[in-house]
């Protein structure tokens, strides 16, 4: 199996290739990646000279280094994580993001199309259908309602992979997964967020009153069932990935701070988020029933081994706070913190 992983310096992306290498000793996977803020290749450290692993730079909207690398590696399979991920990145610049998942998803389609690419799956999301209610659960039945920017473009490039798929036969999947927490997430993301604000004694920002539900799934749960989809879903099928496990943001801020151990008083209630999405919750009965998976970490478990990878791991959040990341920081909370 000679797999293609777009985007894998990521954060998922990065436990994805991990968990392959792992399991299937005779897999080879080549990671292309534009290491843009979000990519970083430190979280493939423990891979690095495995004979198995390669590493191209490169950006999913450029057709000719798609095509060279695919043709280089003889690749039959592609799993596309590249993409802009963070939704208040999306707020204040949705322009990257029609480029990079959109634009950038067509590009790999049309490239497997051409070069006879044997199964190409789509890493998407479950926000691609909108916000639910008090009660209720996103199926693939779900209409696509995306709210934001980001959203949006996932739910363009999921329509352009379904496109693929019905017009040329291409065998693709989708997979849908909900948030995601676990080793190597990006400190701008909630839970990363918060634990490393937490360790720095900063301030806790919580949009809105913090009654907001997220659906948290651990990486390694998500990437079992990525595998799974690769080895038996069905072509053309979408795949909807997540644990039940809901949360309020305010109930995970406040259960992290008691894991650590340090008071509440560091929490602020500020600005909400536009567009802010009410809830996420995902059925996974299909991907249960047809390719029986099923999550391993309880939630107990998953957040206290996440937070001790921080603890363990400072360097690796340190060196991201102190870069290009602190003038992020305060264009997206300074005036937030201050009233
Ligand atoms: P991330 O932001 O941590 O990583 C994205 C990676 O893509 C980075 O390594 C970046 O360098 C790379 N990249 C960006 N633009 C690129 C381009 N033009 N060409 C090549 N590489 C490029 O994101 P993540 O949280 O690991 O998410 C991975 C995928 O999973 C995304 O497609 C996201 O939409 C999806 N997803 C994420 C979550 C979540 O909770 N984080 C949940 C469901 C689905
Ligand atoms: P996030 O991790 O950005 O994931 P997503 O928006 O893709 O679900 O945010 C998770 C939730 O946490 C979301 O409801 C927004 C909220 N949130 C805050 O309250 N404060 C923050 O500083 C961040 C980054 C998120």
């Amino acid at each position: 199996m000679q797999l293609l992983v777009t985007g894998g310096a990521g954060f998922i992306g990065s436990n994805f290739i991990r968990y392959m290498l792992n399991k299937y000793p005779s897999i080879s996977i080549v990671n292309f990646d534009k290491l843009t803020y979000a990519g970083n290749l430190e979280n493939l450290i423990s891979v690095e000279h495995n004979p198995k692993y390669h590493f191209t730079k490169g950006d999913i909207c450029d057709k000719s280094q798609v095509h060279a690398v695919i043709k280089k590696h003889n690749i039959n399979i592609i799993v596309n994580f590249a993409a802009e991920s963070h939704v208040d990145r999306s707020i204040s610049e949705p322009d990257i993001f029609v480029q990079t998942n959109i634009m950038g998803t067509q590009t790999l389609l049309e490239a497997a199309k051409a070069l006879q690419v044997t199964r190409y799956i789509q890493i998407s999301t479950d926000e691609v259908y909108g916000s639910l209610g008090e009660t209720g659960y996103f199926t693939e039945e779900t209409p696509l309602a995306p709210n934001s920017p980001y959203s949006a473009s996932k739910a363009g490039a999921d329509l352009l992979v379904r496109a693929y798929h019905e017009t040329y036969g291409l065998h693709t999947n989708i997979t849908r997964c909900s948030n995601n927490y676990g080793p190597f997430h990006f400190p701008e993301k909630l839970i990363p967020l918060m634990i490393t604000n937490a360790l720095e004694n900063k301030e806790l920002p919580i949009y809105g009153n913090g009654l907001n539900i997220r659906d948290w799934l651990h990486v390694e749960d998500h990437a079992a069932a990525i595998d799974l989809v690769i080895q038996a879903g069905r072509p053309g099928e979408v795949y909807n990935i997540g644990g039940h496990n809901e949360w309020s943001n305010i109930d995970i801020v406040r259960e992290i701070l008691t894991l650590l151990g340090e008071p509440m008083d560091s929490i602020r209630y500020v600005e909400d988020r536009k567009g802010h999405d009410q809830r996420y919750a995902i059925d996974p009965s299909k991907i249960m029933e047809e390719l029986q998976w099923k999550p391993h970490y309880t939630f107990g478990i998953g957040i206290q081994e996440t937070i001790r990878w921080y603890l363990d791991n400072r360097e690796w959040w340190q060196r991201i706070k102190t870069g290009e990341y602190k003038n992020y920081y305060k264009q997206q909370y300074e005036d937030r913190l201050l009233f």
